[in-house]
């Protein structure tokens, strides 16, 4: 872990000790040399931690949901271990994706899934994985973390897949990751270019496609293709569309034989009792048509936020809104951003992503939320503060 990292571990827990703000140079010596080069990922709690956040900011940074639910949970199971794969909920999610459970593996969070695959087939200082950005980040972090190469095939300018990029890693990577819809731009890739990329690296890579917002984009889901693919990978997750990102629960979907193979890798007890709980839940008749309910508010939502947000200023729409939030360019970025965080309002800085320079993303919120921000969007450029 280098200096920047512990300085963010200071800000979470407000201690900061003289001896805790450098490595000791025995430590740094004993730690992996790819492990003292790691800067940990910025998800969007660690980027405000410490920074005095308070309830009365308004977080459209991290793809959550605005929505939450109350569950309530049976403690009198606690004195036990978990099940590793608890049944209700493989069963749960199988029939939910409409695939067998010998398909189906949970994890912890859909990130869980990302690092059981690198850790499974690719060979730490030797393999690689390949990336299309600008696309989650954590794909590329995972792979550092166990000394795997990342390679890039970058999107097309309209975002769509460079497939004839891809294709010539063929034999080089051991696993490709494809996200759709696509975090931060919001696109979904076609079946075809996905079919495409399957049948070039079979025999050879796992074709992964991220699946973490399919829930706002129902229509390209790929799991018809796990029939006739040996070689893909479907990513899922509770944390978007299910407004349960908190329970930390996602899934991996995947011929039983791959899934077998990820099963050696997981740890022993990988998912809580409490979560399992909840996940079952979210996962009954009434948790699905809640969610459902979630996904149609949140996407009229989307598309009256995105009309009223391309008259503002000099923004403009970047990508698709086929999952749950919106990115926009604006050259007036930076102080946007300083002046939306001094209001309490937090969105995402993409901009240091290729191909978005001066981008931001907003997760849409609920409609008061939207409306909150939409108001301040406007202060700032009627104010001239640009
Ligand atoms: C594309 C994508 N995949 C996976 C994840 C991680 O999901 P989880 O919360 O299930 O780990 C995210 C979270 O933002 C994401 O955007």
């Amino acid at each position: 872990m280098n200096d920047s990292s512990l300085g963010e571990k200071e800000a979470i827990s407000g201690e900061k000790t003289e001896s805790s703000q450098t490595t000791a140079k025995w430590l740094s010596e004993l730690t992996l040399a790819h492990v003292n080069a790691l800067t940990p990922y910025e998800s969007a709690r660690r980027l405000f931690a410490g920074s005095g956040a308070d309830e009365k900011q308004i977080c459209l940074n991290a793809n959550e949901s605005p929505f939450s639910s109350e569950y309530s949970v049976d403690s009198s199971v606690f004195n036990r271990y978990p099940d590793c794969q608890p049944n209700t909920v493989i069963n749960a999610y199988a029939q939910y994706a409409g695939l067998q459970a010998s398909q189906t593996l949970v994890t912890r969070g859909a990130d869980e899934g990302i690092e059981l695959i690198i850790r499974a087939f690719c060979k730490a200082g030797k393999d690689s994985i390949l990336i299309c950005p600008p696309t989650y980040g954590m794909y590329a972090i995972s792979a550092q973390t166990f000394d795997v190469g990342v390679k890039k095939a970058l999107l097309n300018d309209d975002f769509s897949l460079n497939t004839d990029d891809i294709l010539q890693y063929v034999g080089k990577v051991k696993a490709v990751f494809i996200c759709s819809p696509n975090n931060p731009t919001g696109t979904s890739v076609v079946k075809a270019d996905i079919v495409k990329v399957l049948s070039a690296f079979k025999n050879k890579a796992i074709v992964v496609v991220d699946e973490a917002y399919i829930e706002f984009d129902n229509e390209h889901t790929q799991t018809d293709l796990l029939a006739q693919h040996d070689n893909l990978v479907i990513l899922r997750t509770l944390s978007k569309a299910f407004a349960l990102a908190g329970l930390r629960c996602g899934f991996t979907l995947a011929s039983p034989a791959i899934i077998k193979i990820l099963l050696k890798v997981i740890a022993p007890y990988p998912i809580p009792d409490p979560v399992a709980q909840i996940a079952s839940k979210a996962l009954d008749d009434y948790g699905l048509a809640k969610m459902q309910k979630d996904v149609n508010v949140l996407k009229a939502e989307l598309v009256s936020l995105q009309n009223q947000l391309q008259q503002i200023g000099d923004i403009k729409i970047v990508g698709d809104i086929n999952a749950n939030f919106i990115l926009f360019r604006s050259t007036y970025k930076t102080d946007l951003m300083a002046y939306l965080v001094k209001n309490k309002m937090l969105i995402r800085d993409q901009s240091k992503q290729i191909k978005l320079d001066n981008c931001l993303r907003i997760s849409v919120g609920s409609p008061k939320q939207n409306q909150i921000l939409l108001v301040l969007i406007k202060a700032f450029f009627a104010d001239g503060n640009q």
